[in-house]
């Protein structure tokens, strides 16, 4: 399959990606991934019908050849971790804003039609008062939320300029299998909850968070691919409920059994935003997206998939 059934995911060995990839395939995409293996993990894809590619999106060679034959593009591939560009702006910047542009130019270059890529909600608007959507003024407050920003930026100009058909997406904090890896504050608090170690909250508690399973944002990815969309168009993929870090250190405890867990309280960390959730009223419009795994449900089914498969030794 050739043409605009296949489709190159960056990133596409990453968390987001394992959930995404598998949805494209048993929907009946080709689908190739092309990915450096710095986050991400090739054993993520196995038994997967998807081609693997290792590289960089940073080096318009290797995109030129990954792109080849593809039809379609979902970025991924990013330094997604807020800390991470605090500690390190110029890292970031180098994947995420340059990383992008490449991706972009390479896709003007190869003719590709559409581009879908992933964007986030609360680090891009920053400390707006919520529920934050499309017409929230974005005002980052990290060098994530603003190389983020940057990305959305060059997206929307290559779909004006090139007419590439564009869609940006913005995750609200996305969870659910394949994420042991990431440093998101859910898994943190599993392997604090199974080490018998207290789990830490950074500031009072009162900091919120939208969160969304990675099968809401894998399908509200696959819908951006399929569905007639105008270029330039920015989403928001979210669950639309505020969740404070309280409450999710309940419901993750709640979910292992161990409700009264030991919980240790620490100073607020720069650069993270404090309340946060978002509207996906324009996504339904739109894409007919619409959230399909409560917190209640999924918080639950990623314990179990984190006792099968990361603590089972
Ligand atoms: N997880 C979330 O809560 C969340 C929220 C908002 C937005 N996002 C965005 O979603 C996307 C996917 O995030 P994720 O949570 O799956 O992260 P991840 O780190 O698990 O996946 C990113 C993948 O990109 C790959 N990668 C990184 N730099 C690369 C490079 N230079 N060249 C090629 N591959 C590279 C990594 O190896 C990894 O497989 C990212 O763009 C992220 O910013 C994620």
């Amino acid at each position: 399959m050739s043409g605009p059934d296949a489709v190159l995911v960056t990133g596409g060995a990453g968390f987001v990606g394992a959930t995404l990839v598998r949805r494209l395939v048993a929907s009946g995409h080709r689908v190739r991934v092309l990915d450096n293996l710095s986050t991400g993990a090739a054993a993520h894809l196995a038994g997967v019908d998807a081609e693997l590619v290792e590289g960089d999106i940073r080096d318009a060679g290797t995109l030129d050849k990954a792109l080849a034959g593809m039809g379609a593009v979902i970025h991924l591939a990013a330094a997604g971790s807020v800390v991470g560009s605090v500690q390190d702006p110029a890292g970031n910047f180098d994947v995420n804003v340059l990383g992008t542009f490449q991706v972009l130019d390479a896709a003007r270059r190869a003719g590709i039609e559409r581009v879908v890529q992933a964007s986030t909600g609360g680090a891009l608007i920053g400390d707006a008062t919520p529920p934050v959507s499309e017409r929230s003024l974005p005002k980052p407050i990290s060098p994530y939320g603003a190389s983020k920003l940057a990305g959305e930026g060059y997206a929307h100009a290559f779909a004006k300029t090139y007419g590439i058909r564009t869609v940006a997406i913005r995750f609200g904090n996305v969870y659910g299998p394949w994420c042991e890896r990431k440093r998101g504050v859910l898994n943190v608090f599993f392997e604090a909850v199974h080490s018998g170690a207290p789990l830490v909250i950074y500031g009072d508690g009162t900091a919120s968070r939208d969160y969304v399973h990675v099968d809401d944002i894998s399908n509200a990815l696959q819908l951006a691919l399929e569905k007639d969309v105008p270029g330039g168009t920015v989403l928001h993929a979210a669950s639309g409920v505020e969740t404070t870090v309280k409450e999710l250190a309940d419901l993750c405890c709640q979910a292992a059994g161990a409700p009264g867990h030991p919980i240790e309280y620490r100073p607020k960390r720069a650069g993270e935003v404090g309340r946060n959730f978002a509207s996906y009223d324009l996504a339904k419009e739109v894409l007919g997206y619409a959230p399909s795994v409560s917190r209640e449900v999924g918080i639950p089914r990623t314990w179990k998939w984190f006792q099968d498969e990361v603590f089972r030794d």
